[in-house]
């Protein structure tokens, strides 16, 4: 029997992003779990789902039903952006980390807590009229408990220098939270995106210009920075005291970024796009190692700054790992997908997450 998905793969982002999550079955009951905080925000559970899968209201609501807390509303651009030609998404053989490319693959694991995949969007992203509006909704829809962070990335072609480009993302971030957003998240990595919003964070200087123009943008409002791997822990702990009295927490990881190829060797999202951001299992461990570390570094530099985890959360053993890494948070990025159940399993189990 094909794996039951709420986002058709088979089909445009467009096309997902009108027709909203298909579940299978009705929602099982969310088991009513006490408050506890996260970064200042009361909240139901530490779990949530980041910035992907959920492009507007119609994926944000439903997917809070089913006991999702922190709910991260995808990256969106102070422009229209299409996405990248179809297909977008494909699901991956089981590959070992770090090298070597990944073949892509029709029929993913028989269990899906063991799946990896690979996505190829470019950050696509509606007009800021239409997101400003959908926010203010799918702020409105949320429960006692629940919280929504909004995604954004600036958009080079729209800013030619480091400053302007920062002056961009700020200027998406000032909109989100003059739309209701409570926290804000900026992208400051994309495993398939060449131009200068994909590999930002490894830019010690670019970083400190950009986070310090946002924080002039949102006022008071928290601001998580989201990330992917560094080349050494040293960079890590740099990055973190770097951005630290600036940003409120960091979101990481990302994709980490493969070549992505078809069972005949051919890139699997065409020759423009050889390489893109692998997710789900195959990225569990190293996103838990970086997770630890890190924490070390907050904890050991007396930093103020939350660690918000995400990478191949699939099972409740892997929100173990994260919260036992010392995250304050755990985010699911892919696997909500194919497991739309995943937040209701965990609170049955941890009430206290
Ligand atoms: C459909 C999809 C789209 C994504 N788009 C974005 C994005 O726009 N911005 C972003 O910061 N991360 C994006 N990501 C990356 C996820 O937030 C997350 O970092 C990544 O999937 C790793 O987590 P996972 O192993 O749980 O999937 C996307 C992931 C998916 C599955």
């Amino acid at each position: 029997m094909p794996l039951p998905c709420t986002y058709d793969i088979q089909d445009t982002w467009e096309a997902n992003c009108l027709r909203g999550p298909h579940f299978e079955g009705p929602c099982p009951m969310v088991p009513l779990t006490p408050l506890k905080s996260f970064m200042g925000f009361s909240v139901r559970s530490r779990i949530g789902i980041s910035a992907g899968l959920l492009p507007n209201s119609r994926w944000v609501l439903p997917y809070a039903e089913r006991g999702f807390d922190i709910l991260t509303y995808k990256t969106v651009r102070s422009v229209p952006r299409p996405s990248y030609p179809w297909p977008n998404w494909v699901f991956v053989e089981e590959t070992r980390l770090p090298d070597g490319v990944v073949v892509a693959t029709q029929t993913p694991s028989s269990d899906p807590s063991q799946i990896s995949s690979s996505v190829c969007f470019g950050m696509p992203s509606v007009a800021p009229e239409e997101w400003r509006r959908d926010i203010r909704a799918t702020v409105s829809g949320l429960s006692t408990g629940q919280l929504l962070i909004v995604s954004v990335v600036g958009t080079p072609e729209a800013a030619p220098s480091i400053t302007a480009l920062a002056d961009d993302y700020a200027q998406c971030a000032a909109w989100a939270v003059e739309a209701g957003a409570p926290v804000i998240e900026a992208n400051l990595s994309c495993p398939n995106v060449c131009s200068a919003e994909g590999t930002l964070y490894q830019d010690p200087e670019a970083t400190r210009i950009l986070a310090q123009r946002l924080r002039r943008g949102i006022g008071k409002t928290p601001l998580l920075l989201k990330i992917g791997a560094f080349p050494s822990d040293e960079e890590l702990r740099c990055f973190l005291r770097n951005v630290d009295g600036i940003a409120q927490g960091v979101t990481l990881l990302n994709g980490i970024s493969r070549p992505i190829v078809r069972p005949d060797g051919r890139p699997v999202f065409g020759e423009k796009f050889k390489v893109a951001g692998l997710l789900g299992r195959a990225i569990h461990e190293p996103s838990v190692a970086t997770v630890r570390a890190a924490r070390r570094w907050v904890d050991a530099d007396r930093l103020d700054l939350a660690v918000v985890a995400v990478g191949g959360v699939s099972s409740n053993q892997d929100f173990e790992d994260f919260f036992n890494s010392g995250a304050d948070g755990v985010l699911c990025g892919s696997s909500p997908m194919y497991l739309p159940n995943l937040a209701i399993d965990a609170k049955r189990a941890h009430p206290e997450w």
